[in-house]
């Protein structure tokens, strides 16, 4: 009963199973640093305000820091029994200084003490994950460089539709993590302001500087609101939420890949480093890093669904609904940075089988539009040329043709507008080096393209 800080108010022991249902060190002792860096400013800020003496507030500092230095150095070891990281950090200085580390706690909460080491734990990590991503974006952009004329087929409903190129297929996953990064930016601007001042709700009596807290830990301005400074868990939805949608990314991109990989695709090899076999089938190669990332988006949904569902009946302020805020958003945090950080490395050593890719596309009438749109461009009404080019396919799959294949007689029966160059205007390289529009797949607009992301991605190397 005597280690409990709030014990005053209670004249009986808490229950084992109480305290060990309550106890969140397990999992929040990771934000030790962060816990010591608010407690620091605070401390700082109580010394010049005179709500403590200066003597006390440098003696609280020097053995914050110590601490710091002892458990980052393995001589201190988070107590499991403590309630919290804060009542642990703040026991812990207080078997150390005496009454003195029994000061720090004047004019705060544990409420917006954890309201603050989340907000600064979650902006270290949004800082890594941006890194990751912004390596993964330089490989894609790498591999795109050397494909810009490898054709490949691309497909709507999974069935071949027109030519692209791999390059401009690699891309196409660079936007959306370029937009992933730019989310990740946006939600680290919103969750930088400083709930730390907030107290347990209400503020407090003390002649607090609350601008000085917030500088002191790098936030842009103190929260306006003492209620919602210690209620908000906004942030850690949104960050869930730009995870939950840069996994699906990764998923869908991973989804791809094993497909690629299947005898039925050949499109890429991966390397041997990143493929697993199996236990029982001697020719199994198996793609399990990305169905494990395919799988992890589950989980990292299922972490926003917690997020989402603790909050919507809590009323204000704190409720101890909150403390399970941690885990999900540490578990999505952890995994997505497991996810990148594989995924990487694994689509680098990744070979592109460009002959199968090639061969895919020169079956399954991907050229088809192109012919339709020769005979627009003849002159031809484009319903009309659709038609005829309808045909033209239904026949050549009775025949056992390709469009290159059919004879030019068979072609002319439809109309007199085909001739010879009929068969240089499906190719599939014109196919594709014609389809410059903005955007399209044309080696010239891809690689134009590329320096556009090249551009983007300098920024937000800046930000
Ligand atoms: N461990 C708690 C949490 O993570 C800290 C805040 C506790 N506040 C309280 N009033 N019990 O939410």
């Amino acid at each position: 009963m005597a280690d409990m800080m709030w014990a005053g108010r209670f004249s009986k022991q808490v229950d084992e199973t109480v305290n060990a249902f309550n106890s969140s060190i397990s999992f929040d002792g990771r934000m030790y640093r962060h816990d010591i860096q608010g407690s620091i400013a605070h401390a700082t800020m109580l010394g010049d305000c005179g709500i403590i003496t200066k003597q006390d507030s440098l003696e609280i500092i020097g053995g914050l820091e110590e601490i710091l230095k002892d458990i980052d150095e393995g001589r201190l070891e988070l107590d499991p029994n403590a309630e919290d990281i804060h009542m642990f950090v703040e026991a812990e200085l207080t078997k150390r200084l005496g009454d003195v580390g029994k000061r720090l706690h004047t004019s705060r909460s544990r409420n917006d003490q954890v309201a603050v080491d989340l907000r600064l734990y979650l902006r270290d990590e949004i800082n890594e994950i941006k890194n990751l991503v912004k390596e993964l974006i330089s490989a894609i952009i790498k591999m795109a460089k050397e494909h810009t004329e490898t054709i490949m087929p691309g497909y709507t409903h999974l069935q071949r539709a027109q030519p692209i190129t791999f390059a401009h297929h690699l891309m196409a996953y660079v936007w959306m993590l370029l937009r992933d990064l730019e989310r990740l930016s946006d939600t680290r601007e919103r969750m930088n302001v400083c709930p730390l001042g907030s107290g347990a709700l209400a503020g407090t009596t003390y002649r607090t500087n609350r601008k000085q807290t917030s500088d002191l830990l790098g936030f842009k301005e103190p929260m306006p609101n003492s209620l919602d400074g210690v209620s908000d868990r906004d942030y850690c939805i949104e960050l869930c939420c730009d995870l939950s949608l840069l996994m699906t990314h990764l998923s869908r991109f991973s989804e791809e890949i094993i497909m690629w990989c299947s005898w039925e695709f050949k499109f890429v090899e991966l390397d041997d480093a990143f493929a697993t076999g199996s236990s029982i089938m001697p020719q199994k190669k198996n793609p399990d890093v990305t169905e494990l990332i395919r799988g992890k988006t589950g989980r990292i949904n299922g972490d926003l669904i917690t997020l989402l569902t603790m909050m919507k009946g809590i009323p204000l302020a704190y409720n101890k609904d909150m403390q399970e805020d941690k885990e999900a958003i540490f578990d999505a945090v952890d995994n997505v940075k497991l996810c990148v950080r594989t995924f990487t490395p694994m689509l680098s050593t990744m070979r592109v089988l460009k002959e199968n890719m090639r061969n895919a596309a020169a079956r399954g009438f991907i050229n088809a539009t192109d012919c339709a749109d020769y005979l627009v461009k003849k002159g031809m009404p484009f319903r009309d040329a659709y038609k005829i080019t309808g045909t033209l396919v239904a026949l050549c799959i009775e025949k056992n043709l390709t469009l290159e294949t059919l004879p030019v007689e068979e072609y002319r029966k439809m109309t007199e507008l085909f001739a010879e160059d009929v068969y240089d205007a499906i190719s599939l390289e014109t196919c594709v080096r014609e389809r410059k529009s903005e955007g399209g797949p044309s080696p010239d607009e891809v690689t134009r393209q590329i320096a556009l992301a090249e551009e983007r991605l300098e920024i937000y190397n800046r930000v």
